[in-house]
């Protein structure tokens, strides 16, 4: 198998290109939360062990083929290099006729860092050139991305057609865990889904809501859902043009008998700063934003959880950097912990928020497992082929 955890997979000197998901949250310059770099770790000191030479490639944020000096890598590899006790070179420089040469001359187990993928227009385009030369720094590829193996990008996809490509160890942890929950699927089951744009998710709720048996919408995305089913949501985020995205949601729900929920009660502020009040949804005044949901909310969500076996979470229910809207998002995850400490419920929670907030509020052993991922988490939920899994297992 091209696994890099096969006893037999000599790396000794060799070059391994790791892709990696470094795509943290940071505020002015700061990482403000890590789990995806200690995830990544295993990974790291198993290629240290096989005194690789380790090459690390990743993106942060969506710079559009542009170098973007705020989206740089330089603070992470600043990061790693603490969390794993270890030396790791930034190499800033675009790559360039040299870099060959300053990654063949890495001693033995040593790690060097590339500078954020996407600057290069030709990662995103999954151009055929630039995998090419991607591939020729190394001799072999592993994928550790499981968050971004939905993308058809050239550090993802494209660079498997020119080397030998293995699956790092998280990437594996992360099938396994999701292949466990679509494979032994224990019915009732239930998403919780939030986020701001219901627009990069409207196919995604729409084909789970085939699987599932409910169907909660909170956050940015349940304001929409609320303005174009006649609610007055003041002046809370909102995508205006999502009419028939939210038409479309609540016509497939009746089809397959999915029962949707939105917030009946919010938390609304004249800004995020603020201290919030309790509001029922009816109540809201046009110069009030919603910015989380309220007791009533959570009563219903407890009541579905409770009669759910499965329960799947995406996506804070509000702006829980401020402690004034933290309570909806903090109540669900009690609500979803408890269960699972009891052992009633799989749980499965995803999303780089979502991640943030399990941490903020300790909760990061109370689910049955924790995917890094948002996106890639919900497409192979829906049964999608990830063009970077897909991509590995055709390299053998
Ligand atoms: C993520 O954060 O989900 C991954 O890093 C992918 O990022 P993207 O949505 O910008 O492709």
């Amino acid at each position: 198998m091209n696994y890099i955890s096969n006893k037999n997979l000599e790396l000794k000197g060799k070059k391994v290109l790791l892709r990696v998901d470094l795509n943290v949250p940071m505020k002015n310059g700061y990482i403000t939360e890590s789990s995806r770099i200690e995830k990544i770790l295993p990974t790291i000191n198993l290629l240290i062990e096989k005194q690789a030479k380790i090459v690390i490639l990743s993106h942060i944020g969506r710079p559009k083929g542009k170098v973007v000096e705020d989206m740089s890598l330089e603070p992470i590899s600043r990061k790693l290099a603490s969390l794993i006790n270890k030396k790791v070179l930034f190499n800033k420089e675009k790559i360039n006729e040299k870099t060959k040469s300053e990654i063949n001359n890495i001693p033995n187990g040593s790690i060097m860092m590339l500078e954020n993928i996407r600057f290069y227009e030709g990662e995103e385009a999954n151009n055929n050139e630039f995998s090419n030369k991607l591939s020729d720094l190394g001799d072999v590829y592993v994928n550790d991305a499981f968050s971004c193996s939905h993308r058809s990008h050239a550090s993802i996809e494209g660079i498997t057609k020119h080397i030998p490509s293995f699956f790092g160890l998280q990437i594996i942890k992360e099938i396994d865990a999701l292949k466990k929950l679509t494979s032994e699927i224990k019915k009732p089951i239930t998403l919780i889904i939030g986020g701001s744009k219901i627009s990069t998710k409207i196919n995604i709720i729409n084909n789970l809501i085939k699987k599932f048996d409910n169907i909660i919408i909170v956050g940015g995305m349940a304001n929409t859902m609320l303005k174009h089913t006649g609610k007055k949501i003041g002046k809370s985020i909102v995508e205006n043009d999502c009419k028939n995205s939210v038409e479309e949601i609540l016509k497939n729900s009746k089809k397959y008998n999915c029962n949707i929920t939105c917030p009946v009660d919010v938390v609304v502020a004249k800004d995020i700063q603020s201290k919030g009040k309790n509001k029922s949804i009816s109540k809201v005044d046009n110069d009030e934003m919603i910015l989380d949901i309220g007791p009533k909310t959570v009563s219903s969500i407890k009541q579905i959880v409770n009669e759910s076996k499965t329960v799947l979470w995406n996506g804070p229910a509000g702006y829980f950097e401020n402690p004034s809207f933290q309570n909806g998002t903090k109540k669900i995850l009690e609500i979803i912990s408890k269960k699972t400490e009891s052992d009633k419920i799989f749980s499965v929670a995803g999303g780089g928020e979502t991640v943030a907030a399990i941490n903020k509020f300790k909760k990061l052993n109370s689910f049955t497992f924790v995917s890094t991922a948002g996106g890639a988490f919900l497409e192979y939920l829906e049964g999608k082929t990830l063009p970077g899994i897909n991509a590995l297992n055709q390299n053998v």
